[in-house]
């Protein structure tokens, strides 16, 4: 049932950013330079909170753009109307929804469904990953210096120790191939279907990070903070990878290496 009320509240998420894509809407400013929010996110979040409350009444849920609920069941919806607006706002078809489910405070499903690419990620604690309904697995690679990497910009805290652009430079500095695409469910899900070989991103939110974080464990990756303790959507850094790099990865970031 959570998996059908998922595909479901997703496909009217995802009718929404693709009615909306490459048309007129209005774009308003959030906090911060560039930090938007457009016409599409407030439609998709609307048709993606209808979908959830028909079926399920009781639960809960955390949606970016102010549509939360809180009711009494174990049962939370974590929701990303567009994440990669920014993307979206300029034609760049790397924009998705993204929808976490939570029981009991744990991430037990995951949805990424990018309509204007036909990609439909899917994971389900226990059961694995899929790509448009086929098995994914995360990639093979061995060594960070041979790997492809991808990581994500905060709007804002880019001024803090060891910082965004610190890591980045240190990584480019030795040659290694860092990406940023500007959707972190993307960049979770394509460290899933091992596209990337590892993500990292120091400032996330709960919607941006508990569908993809749990599809990359499914896909066999490995998540977890910077200090290598276990993830929760709910703390902003994040590091997700094949598990082979992930410990040289965790030195990579802390400053250890190179
Ligand atoms: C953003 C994207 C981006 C990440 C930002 C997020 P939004 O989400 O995921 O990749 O770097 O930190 O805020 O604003 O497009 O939903
Ligand atoms: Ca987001
Ligand atoms: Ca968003």
């Amino acid at each position: 049932m959570i998996r059908q009320v998922l595909m479901e509240a997703a496909a009217a998420g995802a009718a929404q950013l693709a009615g909306y894509f490459g048309k007129e809407f209005t774009i308003s400013n959030k906090e911060g330079l560039n930090n938007l929010v457009t016409e599409a996110d407030h439609a998709s979040e609307k048709a993606i909170i209808e979908v959830i409350h028909r079926h399920f009444p009781n639960h809960s849920i955390l949606g970016e753009e102010g549509g939360s609920l809180q009711k009494e069941e174990g049962f939370r919806w974590i929701v990303d109307p567009i994440d990669g607006t920014i993307n979206f706002a300029n034609n760049i078809p790397l924009c998705c929804v993204s929808i976490g489910v939570e029981k009991e405070g744990k991430v037990i499903a995951g949805i990424v469904h990018n309509p204007i690419l036909n990609e439909l990620f899917y994971a389900e604690k226990g059961m694995g990953a899929t790509l448009n309904n086929r098995p994914i697995r995360v990639s093979q690679k061995t060594q960070v210096e041979h790997s492809c990497l991808v990581t994500g910009f905060p709007y804002t805290y880019l001024d803090q120790p060891n910082s965004p652009l610190d890591v980045f430079e240190r990584l480019i500095r030795k040659g290694i191939p860092v990406r940023r695409l500007g959707s972190a469910a993307i960049d979770l899900c394509w460290v899933a279907a091992g596209r990337f070989d590892g993500f990292y991103e120091h400032h996330l939110q709960p919607w941006d990070s508990a569908a993809g974080f749990l599809i990359v464990e499914e896909a066999g990756g490995m998540v977890t903070d910077f200090d290598g303790n276990e993830f929760s959507p709910h703390q902003p850094r994040i590091v997700a990878t094949n598990g082979k790099i992930h410990p040289e990865l965790l030195q990579w970031i802390q400053g250890k290496k190179p």
